[in-house]
């Protein structure tokens, strides 16, 4: 649903009328999903037939495929931490959807590196903290288990981040998706894992630059700048740093 201010019925209204532009326009490289409509691009990731594959292995019911292109982000971001030593690291997991996607596109059995998985994973999706989601069942651990149980050295972590860092967590990191809805759990979890990371490592803010999460975008501005590095914003909404 787009994230605009308006009565119901005008929201449908717009949302139908960019659903028969896109139809019209597909060939002039209109995209439009997730909030991001954009006209005469080359949306060149939708024809790689890794990424396709991957996108549609980790998502066969099409559920969250409309995240193609922060999906695009996250594989472009995790391909550049593999340059450096470490394992990939995801604060607020949800269904697991984003890091099995890019988890399949990079071929993470084959890089040998780990796969850290934080959430809660409670019932009530940490309500008063970040925001309790329609997947957040007691089931939710059990399935995002299934879902990375191929990879030997994928972890899924239960518990609240920071403190579930003491269950488990790895060396050196090369690679971190920052998703938690929460502005203080995202700033102690950077604040937690910094040292981890290595030089050179990908570090993602999921919603960066979305106006409905303005505390988030501050918190991440600051403790950046705290470090000396700036977030570059993307379209997307993510936010997009390298550890210095
Ligand atoms: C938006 S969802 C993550 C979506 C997922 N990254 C994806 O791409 O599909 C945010 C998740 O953060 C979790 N969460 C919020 N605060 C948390 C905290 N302090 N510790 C652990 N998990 C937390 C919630 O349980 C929720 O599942």
């Amino acid at each position: 649903m787009l994230g605009f201010p308006l009565p119901i019925d005008q929201l449908k209204r717009l949302e139908a009328l960019l659903d028969e532009a896109e139809a019209l326009l597909r060939p002039y490289g209109l995209f439009y999903a997730d909030n991001l409509l954009t006209v005469g691009r080359m949306i060149g990731f939708l024809e790689d037939p890794s990424f396709r594959n991957a996108l549609m292995s980790a998502d066969p019911t099409r559920t969250f495929s409309v995240m193609a292109w922060r999906i695009h982000v996250l594989c472009w971001a995790a391909t550049l931490g593999l340059k450096q030593p470490g394992d990939l690291v995801e604060c607020g997991v949800l269904e697991g959807f984003s890091m099995d996607a890019v988890a399949r596109y990079i071929d993470l059995e084959q890089t040998g590196r780990g796969l850290f998985l934080y959430d809660l994973f409670d019932g009530a999706g940490g309500v008063g903290r970040g925001v309790a989601l329609p997947q957040h069942d007691s089931d939710l651990a059990w399935r995002v288990e299934q879902r990375f149980k191929q990879y030997s050295r994928a972890k899924v972590v239960a518990g609240f981040v920071p403190d579930s860092f003491q269950i488990a967590v790895p060396e050196q990191i090369c690679f971190l998706h920052i998703d938690l809805n929460d502005a203080d759990a995202e700033t102690a979890a950077l604040d937690s894992l910094w040292d981890r990371l290595s030089p050179g490592a990908a570090i993602v803010y999921d919603d960066f630059g979305w106006r409905s999460h303005a505390a988030q975008h501050a918190a991440a501005t600051r403790a950046m700048a705290e470090r000396g590095v700036s977030i570059l914003e993307l379209p997307t909404g993510q936010g997009l740093a390298i550890k210095p």
